[in-house]
């Protein structure tokens, strides 16, 4: 099993499920809808499903909601066999907003739960100067609520690096999961090791550097020697990172290319490689100072 709790090691298995605290399985990998339309994403979507997929990330931010749920209606899966991820944007910030986001996103997607509910990106400090921890706690809360009301089985951040982690580890019910930018060159190392130690689940968005890593000489040398993809070994660098990888494609070839990672295995020194990439491909934005509308 890919198991994110504490301290574990993850062994190379044919089970694609990560653990999160309140003991969901996560399917791995998941289906990202970022950028593509509702028309699109519900064909999208019912084509990620019909391929195994198990997992559909979406987010208000996305504008696809509504597409997200009639693909899922037009699977024959049931509801409980597939995990449905939406976020707050920051135009839903304090309690009473995160609540009525939580509600239209719910109401967009045709369901009454959400299987993961994520607070989409920080409130920091450019944008708050004095309140920013404050406004995080008070998100928080409604997202507490939100779980204890059933209508979310497990809550979660988007890109909260330590310093904004902080002030929610000192609440009643703590971030299950982390939601980061994560792929060769972008770890986000202390974050990364934070998480791991208060046992918050990772998951990996743009694991292929949103297509920036496609042509990376070192990578198609790894992906040569295992017949694979660079892709594909993007994706299984997070898995055994112990990251969870959302990655999206609209073509229906490269959807299942993405989800055949389960053959292979790199090797510690692969490992080493990639890690050593470390700044080569750096993050697109940062938390600490971007401000997003
Ligand atoms: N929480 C956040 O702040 C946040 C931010 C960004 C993304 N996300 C989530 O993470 C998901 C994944 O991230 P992402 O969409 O930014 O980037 P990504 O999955 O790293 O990359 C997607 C890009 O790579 C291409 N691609 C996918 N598979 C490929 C393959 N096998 N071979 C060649 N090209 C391939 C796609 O093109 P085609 O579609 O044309 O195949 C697309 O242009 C998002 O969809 C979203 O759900 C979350």
């Amino acid at each position: 099993m890919l198991s994110a709790r504490k301290g574990e090691k993850m062994a190379y298995s044919n089970e694609k499920y990560f653990m999160i605290s309140n003991r969901d399985k996560v399917p791995a990998p998941g289906y990202g809808t970022y950028l593509i339309d509702n028309e699109t994403t519900r064909k999208a979507v019912k084509e990620a499903l019909d391929l195994g997929y198990r997992h559909i990330d979406t987010a208000a931010f996305y504008q696809n909601e509504e597409g997200v749920g009639q693909g899922l209606k037009d699977s024959a899966l049931r509801r409980e066999d597939v995990f449905v991820v939406s976020k707050a944007w920051n135009d839903h910030r304090g309690y009473d907003k995160v609540k009525q986001a939580c509600q239209n996103s719910l109401e967009k997607l045709g369901l009454d739960y959400l299987d993961l509910y994520l607070l989409h990106w920080p409130a920091n400090a450019v944008e708050y100067p004095d309140t920013w921890s404050e406004v995080n706690q008070d998100s928080w809360r409604a997202m507490i609520d939100l779980y204890k009301e059933g209508k979310v089985k497990a809550i979660g951040v988007s890109n909260f690096l330590p310093d904004q982690l902080d002030p929610l580890m000192k609440m009643e019910i703590v971030p299950m999961v982390n939601q980061i930018e994560f792929h060769p060159g972008c770890t986000w190392p202390d974050t990364y090791a934070y998480c791991k130690k208060h046992g918050i689940l990772i998951e990996a968005w743009s694991p292929l550097g949103r297509g920036r890593l496609l042509q990376d000489p070192d990578l198609m040398a790894i992906a040569l020697g295992h017949h694979k993809s660079i892709a594909q070994v993007c994706i299984r660098y997070a898995l055994q990172k112990n990251v969870l990888p959302l990655v999206k494609s609209s073509h229906p070839e490269r959807m299942r290319e993405n989800f055949d990672v389960f053959d292979f295995e790199l090797s510690d020194h692969e490992m080493e490689i990639i890690d050593n990439f470390e700044g080569k491909y750096p993050a697109s934005r940062d938390p600490r100072t971007t401000v997003l509308k």
